[in-house]
């Protein structure tokens, strides 16, 4: 039977909504547990609409991995290493998240290269190592507020993903999230013409289908209108997935389709 979709399900229709919670350095095992386990419940029982992925952070992988088993929901890390293995202490590769479960791996994150130090080489490099276990990369980029203020918003973005990206890119190994540094954390957003405009914008670098989610302050409450702009596919949600109920309603706010 024809799959009737609601009409703001533009970007679904062709490929589903991605609602990503992004942990961040938060959670022990009982906290991760707790909300991996709330979360598995609802998608086993409730039909979502859209794909659900957690990045947890790395002591909480196989816990969180083993909670979710069979509810649909999706594992990934928050960043890798370039190399397979080798002396590099305190990172983790992407073959290491592959094998504990990671079907994704956020890169290249804001906080990672302002703290870090990460360079657009750097978030390539990470890339193709994603690619390389099999991992589809979700490759963050955004601008900081002195390039928004100083009109360079869009030359910023673009220039991040024609840098970030490697050449092997496609619409399943391949996530971009347009994530604006002022507006990460702190409940700030662009307008609405702004968001559409640099998805637009990303979307003309990017293989075609290419899922684009937004990421910075994303809640309950505003999710709606973000996810019917055009060519956004997705969320990227960081302190809004902490808390179950929060990341649930951001979950649902696309009704499943009725068939
Ligand atoms: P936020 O974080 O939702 O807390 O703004 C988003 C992110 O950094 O990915």
């Amino acid at each position: 039977m024809r799959t009737v979709w609601p009409p703001a399900t533009k970007i679904a229709a062709q490929r589903r909504i991605l609602i990503a919670g992004n942990w961040k350095m938060n959670g022990l095992r009982a906290d991760g547990v707790r909300l991996a386990c709330n979360l598995a419940e609802r998608a086993r029982i409730n039909d979502v609409a859209c794909e659900l992925l957690l990045c947890p952070p790395a002591t909480l992988l196989s816990l969180v991995g083993a909670a979710i088993v069979g509810s649909g929901i999706q594992l990934g890390g928050q960043d890798c290493h370039p190399a397979a293995a080798g002396p590099f202490t305190g990172s983790i590769s992407a073959e290491m998240l592959r094998d504990a479960g990671c079907t994704h791996v956020i890169i290249g994150h804001s906080e990672r290269r302002s703290a870090y130090g990460e360079s657009d080489a750097d978030v390539q490099a990470k890339t193709a190592a994603a690619w390389r276990a099999g991992l589809t990369a979700i490759v963050c980029v955004g601008e900081t507020r002195e390039e928004r203020v100083s009109g360079r918003t869009i030359e910023a973005i673009i220039r991040q993903v024609s840098r970030s990206v490697p050449d092997g890119a496609t619409a399943d190994n391949l996530v971009i999230a347009y994530e604006p540094v002022w507006a990460i954390g702190s409940g700030q957003l662009p307008k609405h013409g702004e968001i559409g405009e640099a998805h637009a914008a990303i979307a003309a670098n990017i293989p075609p289908a290419t899922r684009i989610l937004y990421g910075g302050s994303v809640n309950a409450r505003n999710a709606l209108d973000i996810l019917r702009i055009t060519d956004v596919g997705g969320a990227l949600v960081g302190s809004a997935s902490l808390c179950a109920d929060d990341f649930w309603a951001v979950a649902k706010t696309f009704p499943p389709p009725i068939h």
